[in-house]
């Protein structure tokens, strides 16, 4: 990994080649100006580059014209393969003091796609659904065979497909399309969906499934989707299923929301009038949109697609297939089903061709849904030795503590604040999002902050937010009460409409017609949603008879982005003050989980016994959750035992 040193400051670190150069300066707590969040705008990031090699996207006029030559822009550098020597002109420099180099971002080890397919890939993995091609023979007087009788007679010759069932819309349209295809033709055969006996055990297999039939050789065009449908956003990733390559991915806010905030809400409304319906249509909607984004950036057609994984919480879940959900809420809290039978993607309001089958992984609990199930799975946690807590930080948070010889799960409402929902400025992390953000010492006017894409700022991401409030708090912006301090020496607290509030982005530096700013409301719902996570977490570890500092591992993942400061969310108490070397970050667990379903069937059943193997604690009947949850609306904690490291450096 190529060494980046700084001069005249001496200050270095490494990164690795291809990284943006101002990314790894904020990594590095090395600050300048960056004011347009790295868009190639504002031109104040200008550094040289004494020695090594890097390469640079090409400058726009107007930035072109505000670069000294021999300078180039941080945000716009990309570090090559070898050391560099940057220096920091005077100009660069916030009131020409010192560079100076704070704490460096502790990002936690990353579980890579690579981690997750080695270990949990089976030998021969082969996906849900197989399609494959066949050539049959024309009938005759001597060999006058029904048609479907031979198309499957063929699938077992040719490819030892053991087709038990056929889905009756096949049937109306066979005749002509074989006849019309020369008889060739492409069927896709769903194999390897698990199933429960009567008695709730798993292990079984559902016979193979003969879902559709295309003229043709198509076997080549055997997609999948893999869904994430969260609370407040929904990703989706286009996969090969025969190659298992990602082939695009989107993301979009759940257009539920609309309907209310939380699942209770959701279900509450789901209750009313049309109202099942019409969360179904915009959970499907926010699916179907995405869907064409996918197929747009790929080249390929909804033809293509022949299965569908969704991961969802037990509410969304329900939602999606058209399921009553109001039991959910009302105690004891029982869900329809925590295993889905197979369902046409068409059924569930999917725009799909007949035939492309949806998996929606099973659930644990009303409030432990199939999204921990495919993170939980796709991590590995059930084979793995090491006691570990694992958090998916989202609008429902869910989390499980154990390892290869037990699991114990529970989930918290912690609102949509970590999704950026709720908040004035708050966004997903997606193109403009602000995700790094660190305060000069020297300077408490000028920090440094880059977006998701170095596209000018239009909002703040849930990684951002956790940065933000760290931030704000160790520089005594914001007290521990959550308030702002009206004596910090910093124009950037004002008052606001609803009282103080921060300027993140001044206008002028802004991808928006205002100031991005962060107020007093935002940081009680971060609070809540900080609150809600820890206490929930620290409530489960307590519950199995541990403590936190006897976790060996704490997984994150959730939609926050790419960047989660794992020091900064330890820092504002959503996380234990713990080892930094116990921390790993999954991105998108969810989605992890989804992508393996579509292209290795044994998953499925991985996936089965995961959720059998999760035991369900009911945190509203624990009597010691809420004096927990009430203990942490602080920051980081009241308890400032729990935070011995946070508090020392607060003392500082
Ligand atoms: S031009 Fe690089 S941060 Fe503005």
């Amino acid at each position: 990994m190529p060494e980046i040193k700084f001069v005249p400051d001496n200050a270095s670190t490494h990164a690795e080649t291809g990284e943006n150069l101002l990314e790894v300066m904020v990594g590095a707590g090395v600050y300048i100006h960056a004011g347009c969040g790295g868009a190639g705008v504002c031109g104040k990031c200008q550094v040289k580059v004494l020695e090594g090699a890097v390469t640079t996207e090409t400058l726009n006029k107007a930035a072109r014209d505000k670069v000294k030559p021999g300078h180039t822009l941080a945000c716009q550098t990309f570090v090559g393969e070898n050391d560099l020597v940057i220096e920091i002109p005077d100009e660069s420099r916030i009131r020409k003091m010192a560079v100076s180099q704070g704490e460096p971002v502790v990002k936690g080890q990353r579980i890579a796609r690579a981690e997750i397919e080695a270990m949990m890939l089976s030998e021969n993995p082969q996906p849900p659904v197989r399609k494959l091609a066949v050539q049959l023979t024309e009938p005759s007087v001597e060999d006058n065979t029904a048609d479907l009788q031979r198309l499957t007679a063929a699938l077992r010759a040719t490819h030892g497909a053991d087709v038990q069932d056929v889905d009756f819309h096949v049937l109306p349209v066979l005749p002509s399309l074989l006849r019309e295809a020369n008889w060739q033709a492409t069927a896709a055969v769903v194999s390897g969906w698990p199933c429960r006996d009567a008695s709730g055990e798993g292990g079984a297999c559902r016979p193979d499934h003969l879902t559709r039939v295309q003229p043709g050789d198509t076997s080549a065009r055997n997609l999948a989707l893999a869904v994430d449908l969260g609370t407040t956003s929904v990703w989706v990733a286009l996969m090969d299923a025969n190659t298992r390559a990602v082939l695009a991915e989107a993301g979009d806010y759940n257009q539920q929301i609309s309907f209310g905030e939380d699942v209770i809400s959701r279900i509450i409304f789901s209750a009313k009038g049309d109202g099942l319906s019409e969360l179904q249509k915009a959970a499907a909607g926010s699916i179907n949109k995405l869907t064409q984004s996918v197929l747009d950036k790929a080249g390929a057609s909804r033809g293509d697609v022949s299965f569908i994984a969704a991961a969802g919480n037990t509410t969304m879940t329900q939602l999606l297939l058209g399921i009553d959900a109001r039991n959910i809420r009302l105690a004891p809290y029982i869900p329809a089903a925590n295993q889905f039978p197979p369902v046409e993607a068409a059924q569930a309001g999917l725009d799909m061709p007949r035939g492309v089958m949806l998996y929606a992984f099973p659930c644990v609990a009303s409030y432990v849904g199939g999204d921990i199930v495919a993170g939980v799975a796709a991590y590995g946690l059930h084979k793995r030795p090491e006691m570990t807590l694992y958090m998916d930080i989202g609008t429902n948070g869910e989390i499980v503590v154990g390892n290869s010889d037990f699991m114990m799960c529970a989930s918290c409402s912690a609102g949509p604040a970590f999704e950026g929902g709720g908040l004035e400025f708050g966004m997903r992390a997606t193109v403009g999002a602000v995700e790094g953000f660190a305060i000069n010492p020297e300077n408490l006017d000028e920090p440094m902050i880059l977006t998701i894409g170095r596209a000018k700022p239009i909002g703040i991401c849930g990684s951002g937010i956790i940065t933000l409030l760290a931030e704000l708090l160790q520089f005594g912006i914001l007290q521990q009460n959550g308030k702002f301090n009206p004596d910090a020496p910093t124009r950037r607290v004002r008052q606001g409409a609803a009282g103080l509030e921060y300027v993140v982005v001044w206008k002028d530096d802004a991808g928006v017609d205002s100031d991005i700013v962060i107020t007093e409301p935002d940081v009680d719902n971060l609070v809540r949603a900080k609150g809600a996570m820890f206490s929930g977490a620290h409530t489960l570890v307590e519950h199995v008879g541990l403590t936190m500092d006897t976790i060996e591992r704490v997984v994150i993942t959730g939609s926050f982005g790419n960047f989660v400061n794992l020091a900064k969310a330890v820092f504002i108490g959503l996380l234990p003050d713990i080892p930094a070397d116990r921390f790993f970050y999954m991105r998108n667990g969810s989605l992890a989980g989804a992508r393996l379903a579509c292209v290795d069937r044994a998953f499925l059943r991985t996936c089965e016994e995961v959720s059998r193997m999760m035991t369900h604690v009911e945190l509203s009947e624990a009597p010691a959750y809420m004096d927990k949850y009430m203990a942490a609306q602080f920051l980081p904690h009241t308890d400032a035992g729990l935070f011995p490291n946070v508090m020392q450096a607060l003392r500082k």
